[in-house]
């Protein structure tokens, strides 16, 4: 298996294939993979001639030092899953002084307003951060196909916009949340949570599949009301927010119109932060 820390070493590696048309699948990660990131590493192995992945915990995206130190980094373990999926997929391992050339701060981005709505509200500076790694991380590995999870739904959303913006040639595909037979959706920062913590968290799924069964017959209002009952309910919780929101804008509804909708959740345990989204109708 092929490990690069060095961006000039992978675009050499990835030039051949460059020039016979291959084409790349990308999967960036921060690393302490899970069987979430390995789905999305499996279908880039079934689309694409080649698949990249890259591991690095981007520092210009955590607005909390402690989350950024808690953020586990398992590069060993990691390398050993990835290999269980197919030892010819390239890993990118980058250091910080070699992504960032000493110089660590995030570019400015307009994403239209996606931005400024729910993780963008509540954790300031997040998308920037997430918008110059990706647009790095393109550039390096200039991918046909790159996958990203929908547990990141706003995420999501953001890169397809960079894309657009920017007029990158990329395909950005979205994949569905794997989860825990528990239904708690599947996170790198669940390494922090107990095992207990793990079964209580299960909660949260549970919470928001029964808010997508009343959004079938009750109001936008109705439905927040419930899930903020519901989680006043569990002092164990800490409620940072719940939206509900039409996929295409992400700005908070208040009445249903003829559009998709998605509840979106960010909740603390133990100190954890634990987000989720579910498709509303
Ligand atoms: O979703 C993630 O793991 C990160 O936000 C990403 C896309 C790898 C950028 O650092």
């Amino acid at each position: 298996m092929l490990i690069f820390n060095n961006k000039a070493d992978l675009i050499a590696q990835l030039s051949a294939h460059l020039s016979s048309k291959s084409s790349i699948g990308f999967v960036p990660t921060m690393g302490a993979l899970h069987k979430g990131h390995l789905s999305l590493l499996e279908k880039s192995v079934q689309e694409n001639d080649i698949t990249v992945i890259s591991i690095f915990v981007n520092p210009t995206q955590f607005n909390n030092p402690e989350d950024l130190t808690k953020y586990p980094r398992t590069l060993d373990a990691d390398v050993e899953k990835i290999k269980t999926v197919s030892d010819k997929i390239l890993v990118f391992a980058p250091s910080v002084n070699e992504m960032y050339d000493g110089n660590t701060v995030s570019g400015h981005f307009s994403f239209d307003g996606l931005e400024h709505q729910m993780e963008g509200n509540h954790r300031p500076g997040h998308f920037d951060g997430v918008g110059t790694i990706v647009k790095k991380l393109f550039e390096i590995v200039t991918p046909t196909n790159a996958y990203f999870g929908e547990k990141d739904f706003q995420q999501l959303q953001i890169v397809k916009k960079l894309v657009e913006k920017t007029g990158m040639d990329i395909n950005i595909i979205g994949c569905p949340i794997s989860r825990e037979t528990s239904g708690l959706a599947m996170s790198s920062r669940n390494e922090r949570l107990s095992e207990e913590d793990k079964d209580k968290a299960a909660v949260v799924y549970k919470i928001l599949s029964r808010a997508r069964e009343l959004f079938a017959t009750e109001s936008v209002e109705n439905v927040k009301k419930y899930v903020y009952d519901a989680f006043e309910a569990l002092p164990e919780f800490s409620m940072d927010y719940f939206e509900i929101t039409a996929e295409d804008d992400l700005v908070p509804a208040n009445t249903k119109e003829n559009k998709k909708y998605r509840g979106f959740i960010a909740v603390f345990l133990s100190n954890v932060r634990l987000i989720d989204n579910i498709s509303l109708n």
